[in-house]
């Protein structure tokens, strides 16, 4: 890798935040990418903290408008040397009312948006760089519960494959690597909005790996140039799994959710 700058988004987030922080430790520069004002500044604040926010930027950006993407494009372009790649752990949680419009802007949020900026940045990233995009064990399954979720993980794992086979990728060698989350304990369980029983929130704190714990994985098995890095628990066994496993999964994911969850 010839650059020592990525660009993370989701760097108000669970994943996102801890990469970033993982990144930092090691040396590398970070523009990071989040859109809520408060989260932004605490980020901020540690990074002060820790003597390194001469190698932080962070853009104020929501990935599903335009404008907003450009504004990171432009970030990097000011730079005037290549990124040494992307981590995209941005996203929206599995939970929430799959009507019509909603779903329109969640595939926006989560597909559309981060793709083409992923896009735009792909002349940027010096050779050999990386891309790491996450999905989830949602891919695997279709939980008739969160189809929209499933749909635009499943989506972001075709592209990937996809990218693989794309020109500059392959000219520049820049590795393309699926971060297959199992459950990690972040705020992307707190939806109390769409009904989610405090519960299920406070046993997913109780009991699963941290972002921080899960991160200098993510970033490890990225600078391997692995095609796949499996995170969080339950992610191992969701990827090695035969069908009908899966599908038993599925239905007490599925069965889980629709008891707990009011939409
Ligand atoms: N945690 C898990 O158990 C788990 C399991 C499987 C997959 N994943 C996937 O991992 C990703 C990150 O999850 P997490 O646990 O880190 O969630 P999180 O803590 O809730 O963080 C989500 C991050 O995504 C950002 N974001 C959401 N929509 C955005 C948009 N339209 N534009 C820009 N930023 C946006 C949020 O920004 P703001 O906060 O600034 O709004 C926040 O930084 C998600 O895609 C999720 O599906 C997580």
């Amino acid at each position: 890798m010839n650059g020592k700058v990525f660009v993370v988004t989701g760097i108000t987030g669970g994943n996102g935040g801890a990469v970033s922080k993982e990144l930092l430790r090691r040396g590398f520069s970070v523009i990071g990418v989040g859109r809520n004002v408060k989260k932004i500044q605490r980020f901020e604040c540690w990074a002060k903290q820790m003597g390194l926010e001469q190698r932080l930027d962070v853009v104020r950006a929501d990935l599903s408008y335009e404008t907003d993407r450009q504004r990171i494009i432009r970030q990097v372009e000011n730079l005037g040397c290549p990124i040494a790649g992307v981590f995209h752990l941005a996203g929206r949680a599995l939970f929430g009312n799959p009507e019509a419009e909603k779903v329109t802007a969640f595939e926006q949020s989560d597909f559309y948006g981060p793709v083409a900026l992923m896009k735009a940045l792909l002349p940027f990233i010096a050779e050999q760089g990386i891309i790491s995009v996450n999905t989830s064990g949602a891919a695997r399954i279709n939980a008739s519960t969160y189809p929209h979720y499933c749909r635009v993980k499943q989506w972001m794992e075709e592209w990937c494959d996809e990218m693989r086979l794309d020109s500059m990728v392959q000219e520049h060698q820049i590795s393309m690597t699926l971060i297959l989350m199992g459950v990690i304990a972040t705020q992307i369980w707190d939806v109390p909005d769409h009904g989610v029983q405090p519960w299920m929130s406070r046993a997913i704190k109780a009991f699963m790996p941290s972002a921080e714990r899960c991160a200098p994985k993510i970033v490890a098995d990225s600078f391997d140039r692995r095609m796949e890095s499996h995170v969080g628990r339950l992610a191992s066994v969701i990827a090695h799994s035969p069908a009908f496993v899966l599908r038993g999964m599925e239905s007490l994911v599925d069965l889980t959710i629709k008891t707990t969850i009011d939409y």
